[in-house]
């Protein structure tokens, strides 16, 4: 899909920002860039839509050499999203968003439905349409200049630093929106990152850029088991504490396989009976196919019991799940930074498949300091 062939900028005085870049890149394929500031990221972006032009080498896009078309209507086929947000203040929402749509002359009730379309796909209402940037919060305008990029369904989205300006929490929500969204739209995606769990999380593949040159590209995987050198382990040195334990990966080796669940036609008194004998304060609610539906626990039910009688009436459904599969450390990472006690595992069909307890970690933690002070005994 994309191909980038012995690639170098120079910049004008001689500064040698991008350095012989060989890459393949394949349709689907979600691609992070990362490495310290000043290493060639944007740069190497920017030439992928001739924002900024090679000194030597060759891009190509579906076998065309880029060089060979016209810039302005290349740049209608990427999607862009702009290291800090770039919305422009004096438009609305609506407009923002219709920015390539109206340059490639969509009708006006086309691109005010795509927009529509698009604000649901991250969960905000038709209500933001005509309001203006300043009126959003931060996490609110990096989700419209994801929009804006995805507004004409380009095949291939460059993202520079997207999350880059926001808190932990919303940006820990908007990747997982966002991988979601990539998995349904099936776009082939390179995106710009200074954060490693960032790009563990999100990438196929993870190219490490150092000085304008490639030091390490593989899978999440491969470059946590074999980083090519000091400077790569230096990036990733924050794993430590579940490399230690290299049996454990996929969050089904050590999830609970029967959590305690519950379905919503049964009252709040038989809930408080299946708590009390599993010795449990929280319930999953679950359908009669085993679908998950939310959860109740004992401070809900006692908050409700007066005016509620059935589960149904009183479960949340804001509740945090992991899919089969994934790796450990992300769910890990996850139960952590956000003080839960626990995440429920799913399958795709968001089949109820098991849990993985707060408790549970304590295992690997300890493990993961023990193996330290072991090694320093032994060695
Ligand atoms: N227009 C320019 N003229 C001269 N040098 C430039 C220009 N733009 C970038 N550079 C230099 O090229 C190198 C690579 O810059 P680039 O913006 O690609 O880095 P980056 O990896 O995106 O960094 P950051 O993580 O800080 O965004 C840097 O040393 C930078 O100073
Ligand atoms: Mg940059």
């Amino acid at each position: 899909m994309l191909r980038l062939e012995n690639v170098s900028k120079i910049y004008k005085g001689g500064k040698k920002a991008v350095n012989s870049i060989d890459l393949n890149i394949e349709k689907g394929e979600f691609i992070c860039f990362i490495g310290p500031s000043g290493c060639g990221k944007t740069t190497t972006m920017k030439m992928i839509n001739r924002l900024i032009e090679p000194s030597s080498g060759k891009i190509f896009i579906d076998g065309e050499n880029i060089m060979e078309q016209d810039p302005v209507e290349l740049r209608r086929k990427i999607g862009y999203v702009i290291q800090q947000i770039g919305l422009f203040p004096h438009m609305t929402i609506q407009q923002n968003i219709s920015l390539v749509p109206k340059l490639l002359k969509w009708p006006e009730q086309k691109r005010k439905e795509r927009a529509r379309e698009l604000l649901k796909l991250v969960d905000m209402g038709p209500e933001y349409l005509d309001r203006y940037p300043h009126e959003l919060s931060g996490g609110q305008q990096q989700r419209i200049g994801v929009l804006r990029a995805l507004a004409a369904e380009p095949p291939l989205i460059l993202m520079d630093e997207p999350f880059g300006a926001l808190d932990p929490i919303t940006r820990d929500s908007l990747q997982e929106e966002f991988k979601k969204l990539q998995r349904t739209l099936n776009k082939t995606i390179v995106f710009v990152t200074h954060d490693m769990d960032e790009a563990i999380k999100l990438a196929d593949r993870i190219v490490i850029l150092k000085a304008g040159e490639i030091v390490q590209a593989g899978t999440p995987d491969d470059i946590l088991r074999n980083p090519a050198n000091e400077f790569v382990e230096e990036f990733i040195g924050k794993e430590r504490l579940l490399q230690s334990r290299p049996d454990i990966e996929r969050v089904e080796q050590m999830m609970n396989k029967k959590p305690v669940t519950v379905t919503a036609d049964k009252t709040l008194s038989q809930a408080i009976q299946v708590m009390r004998e599993h010795r449990v304060d929280s319930l999953l609610v679950v359908d009669d196919l085993n679908v998950l539906q939310g959860y109740v626990d004992v401070e809900i039910i006692d908050q409700n019991r007066k005016k509620a009688s059935l589960v149904g009436d009183v479960l949340r459904s804001d509740l945090y799940t992991v899919e089969q599969g994934t790796l450990l450390r992300d769910t890990v990472r996850k139960i952590l930074k956000r003080g839960m006690k626990y995440v429920p595992v799913v399958d795709e069909q968001r089949h109820l498949v098991g849990i993985v307890t707060r408790a549970s970690l304590v295992d690997i933690v300890y493990d993961s300091i023990w193996g330290e002070e072991d090694q320093l005994v032994t060695g």
